[in-house]
């Protein structure tokens, strides 16, 4: 179940998705190829142009199910929309990255299941407008993504938010970046059937440049935190390890249950409601698979405040241990790492890294890295050669900055 459409960019070579199309420089030139994509789709010129980030997740992982916290940022890959609303129903979705087809649906006909493709997740949002109490209607949208699909970078998220962002402009819904996030995952759950949490969606929708988002999922608070790694001499690489993982298989699924039958077993509405002073005898009195996933969760929690407290007094070096902390835990507790993301995180911080960990869904996907700037060609090449030897493909390596969330470009 891989309703997007196709792999983003190509990023062999490390550092070449930096200028993914969202800088200052290459701004006008995406927003032109996207408008003389959507010309070449369906004729004229479209009413607007938007923008939605693929996110990393700092730390706080497989932690916004059970109510808790987590710290993603925006990256500086987005999915960009070239729009404009139609008055008869129809839904036309044309995707750079797609086979040359243009999907033509009916609003009115949208439902649950009834669409199998990638055109899943941007007519969901549709459909969950519609559901929430949004009347909208059909439109013409054209989309390019250069958020690498499969790389739990969030390229979902980044489809379904930078849609919610258009239609809420072309059909003046005044709805608010939460909202945005709020419908967007409605869609992914409902519609597309992925039993995701809200983090995707609000890091994609919710994110200022130069910042961390210290998400409440309970509350579903968002508080901007400063993060700024250059400032500090510091860069955060991502490692897209090229192991591919749908979250629509199962285990993702299978996870979320766990978590709340143990909240359940406990007598909590929530996981996030466990108290650490009481997490060794929750341990003990849960079946042992169910005992990990309660020990990654709070723990987990705890690392997000320990993240939090860090970059607000300016120690974003001091992230290091909390990133290989939760490494371990998601590898030893929550058992969604693997070989290639576990290689990644030892071969980054054995040539110098400060930290790193599997970030997103896990089972595959990406590694972030915090490394100071003197270290940055090392911790590539020692990743690099140590994926070769093992008889990896080759990952894709490149740095990141905190980006803005979803916005309108023209
Ligand atoms: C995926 C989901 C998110 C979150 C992460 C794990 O990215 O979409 O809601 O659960 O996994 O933190």
């Amino acid at each position: 179940m891989n309703f997007h459409p196709g792999p983003g960019r190509p990023h062999d070579s490390p550092f070449d998705l930096a200028p993914a199309g969202d800088g200052p420089d290459s701004r006008e030139t995406v927003v032109g190829s996207v408008r003389d994509g959507f010309a070449a789709a369906f004729g004229g010129v479209p009413d607007g142009v938007w923008a939605a980030p693929g996110r990393v997740n700092l730390i706080g992982e497989h932690t916004d199910y059970s109510e808790g916290f987590a710290l993603p940022i925006a990256i500086p890959q987005a999915t960009f929309l070239a729009a404009a609303a139609r008055d008869d129903g129809l839904l036309r979705l044309h995707s750079t990255q797609g086979d040359g087809r243009t999907t033509v649906l009916r609003t009115e006909e949208l439902k649950p299941g009834a669409v199998t493709t990638w055109a899943a997740y941007p007519a969901g949002v549709v459909w969950a407008l519609n559901e929430s109490g949004y009347p909208v209607g059909g439109a013409d949208l054209y989309f390019d993504s250069h958020v690498p699909t499969g790389a739990g970078l969030s390229s979902s998220a980044a489809l379904e938010c930078v849609v919610a962002a258009a239609y809420n402009d072309l059909y003046e819904l005044g709805l608010g970046p939460v909202d945005i996030a709020l419908v967007a995952q409605h869609a992914e759950n409902a519609f597309a059937g992925v039993p995701c949490g809200a983090m995707d969606q609000m890091a994609s929708a919710c994110s200022t440049a130069g910042r961390a988002l210290y998400l409440d999922t309970r509350g579903m608070t968002a508080t901007s935190i400063p993060f700024d790694p250059e400032r500090a001499g510091l860069h955060l690489l991502v490692v897209d390890t090229r192991v591919k993982h749908d979250l629509g298989d199962g285990a993702y699924a299978a996870l979320r249950q766990g978590c709340e039958a143990a909240a359940g077993h406990l007598g909590l509405g929530a996981l996030r409601d466990l108290p650490a002073a009481r997490l060794p005898a929750a341990v003990r009195s849960l079946p042992a698979d169910l005992g990990r996933l309660v020990r990654h969760v709070v723990t987990e929690n705890a690392r997000v405040e320990q993240a939090v407290a860090l970059l607000n007094s300016g120690d974003i070096a001091g992230l290091g241990p909390v990133l290989s902390a939760g490494h371990a835990s998601l590898r030893d507790d929550y058992r969604i790492s693997c070989p290639e993301t576990d290689l990644a995180v030892d071969a980054a911080v054995g040539a110098g890294a400060l930290g790193a960990r599997m970030t997103g869904g896990g089972f595959g996907g990406s590694v972030i890295a915090l490394v100071p700037g003197g270290r940055v060609a090392a911790v590539t090449e020692a990743v690099t050669s140590a994926f070769r030897s093992a008889g990896y493909a080759a990952p894709g390596i490149f740095p990141v900055v905190p980006s803005p969330g979803a916005r309108r470009l023209l």
